[in-house]
């Protein structure tokens, strides 16, 4: 393909199939592609055994130098923009509040609660934008309540968290809102250091590195951390599991009528239409050799999640979403290696138990404009809205 004809993964919406195919044809020309970022020179990775390799070589790719760019002056320092023995520390650190048995604690008297609520308020209405309404608020409940965030201001505090996400397409708005969360959160940090209670904000203030408490400023940049890399991930995961099974009406009659087929459809659905599609890296400041190709120092390689997860060599007819695939294993959509997604199981228990409310209490969910909903993204990928009847 002549270079003017490159997709720009940074500026392109790459709607519904087109994404797919795009990632199809370059995966098989070839392991390493060349593509656009931003107007720039990029390359995709595109194999699922290049991919899984790639995500393991910090030294060629090292992981913080891309969010030192893309999200670090307006989120703060984190370890997300930390190398090495610091990122491990910082990690462990901030991460506790994520593991398997605390997302299980929490799951009916959080999750569920929250899923009954939105549908409440929906009310006695026969038809909705289901994006605006439920998926696009869902995942940033979830963090409000597990930080431990007064319920009262929560629609407030999501669109200020939504905003902060705007860098860097809209600086100045993306300040403001992170000023606001700053502002928001001051006092209730200083009442959890005088009164720590059981959430992840008593956690994080009471969290010690080299012998000393984290700063204000470090609680808040992780905090700013959890809705940057937990909220939207999980608000597209569950757009683009809605719209994939009303998309094909029987998909969620099967799951209707066998329950025992949910967990399998939300792995399949991360193996098929993952929400993180391609993750943007920079190659290590020297010239680098992957796979037979020439880096340049410092280039955009884009990590094609998307295009691993749909690759043939290691899944069985691919391009067919199959509620019976047993996948988990090889899907790369949580990042293999030492940045393994610290959220995924909350991610999963999220999708189960909207899920599972969804279809207990809106059986008759039908999508009523296809088009409009399909998902959009090239880097994150979601629906832009669901309109829905049931
Ligand atoms: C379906 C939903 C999700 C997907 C697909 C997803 C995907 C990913 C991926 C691919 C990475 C690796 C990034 C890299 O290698 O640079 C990652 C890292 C991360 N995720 Fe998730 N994620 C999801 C949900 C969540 C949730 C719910 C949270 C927490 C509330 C979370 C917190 C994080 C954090 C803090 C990191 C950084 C880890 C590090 O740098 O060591 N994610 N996620």
């Amino acid at each position: 393909m002549p270079a003017a004809e490159l997709h720009d993964f940074a500026h392109e919406d790459l709607t519904g199939n087109a994404l797919h195919n795009a990632l199809r044809d370059a995966r098989e020309r070839g392991p390493v592609q060349p593509a656009l970022f931003g107007g720039q020179p990029a390359f995709l990775i595109c194999s699922h055994q290049s991919l899984a390799e790639a995500f393991r070589d910090n030294a060629r790719f090292p992981p913080a130098d891309a969010y030192r760019i893309t999200i670090e002056p307006v989120q703060g320092v984190t370890f997300q923009t930390m190398e090495g023995d610091q990122h491990r520390l910082y990690r462990r650190l901030a991460t506790p509040a994520f593991q398997s048995r605390v997302v299980e604690a929490m799951e009916q008297e959080g999750l569920a609660r929250i899923a009954h609520e939105l549908i409440d308020r929906l009310g006695a209405r026969r038809s909705a934008d289901f994006a605006h309404e439920f998926t696009h608020r869902v995942a940033f409940a979830v963090i409000s309540r597990m930080l431990g965030i007064p319920t009262n201001r929560e629609d407030v505090f999501r669109d200020w968290a939504v905003g902060f996400l705007e860098f860097p397409r809209d600086p100045a708005h993306s300040r403001q809102c992170a000023d606001e969360i700053t502002q928001y959160l001051l006092p209730i940090l200083a009442e959890r250091r005088q009164e720590p209670r059981d959430d992840i904000l008593s956690g994080l203030v009471a969290a010690e590195v080299d012998e000393r408490r984290l700063t204000d400023e470090e609680v808040l940049a992780h905090i700013r951390l959890l809705f940057s890399a937990g909220a939207s991930t999980t608000t597209d995961a569950l757009g683009n599991l809605i719209y994939t099974l009303l998309a094909e009406p029987e998909r969620w009659q099967a799951l209707l009528a066998e329950p025992a087929l949910r967990a399998g459809a939300i792995e399949e659905l991360l193996r098929w239409e993952t929400p993180v599609a391609v993750l943007p890296r920079l190659s290590a400041p020297h010239a680098i050799e992957f796979h037979g190709t020439e880096i340049p120092p410092a280039t955009f390689c884009l990590f094609a999640i998307a295009a691993a997860n749909r690759d043939p060599s290691v899944f069985e007819q691919p391009e067919v979403f199959d509620l019976h695939r047993d996948s988990s294993k090889k899907l790369l959509s949580f990042g293999p290696g030492p940045r393994l997604c610290p959220g995924m199981h909350l991610a999963r228990r999220q999708l189960a138990v909207a899920l599972d409310v969804i279809l207990e209490r809106l059986p008759g969910l039908q999508l009523r404009e296809r088009e409009a909903a399909s998902p959009r993204g090239a880097i994150l990928r979601g629906p832009a809205r669901l309109p829905v009847g049931w």
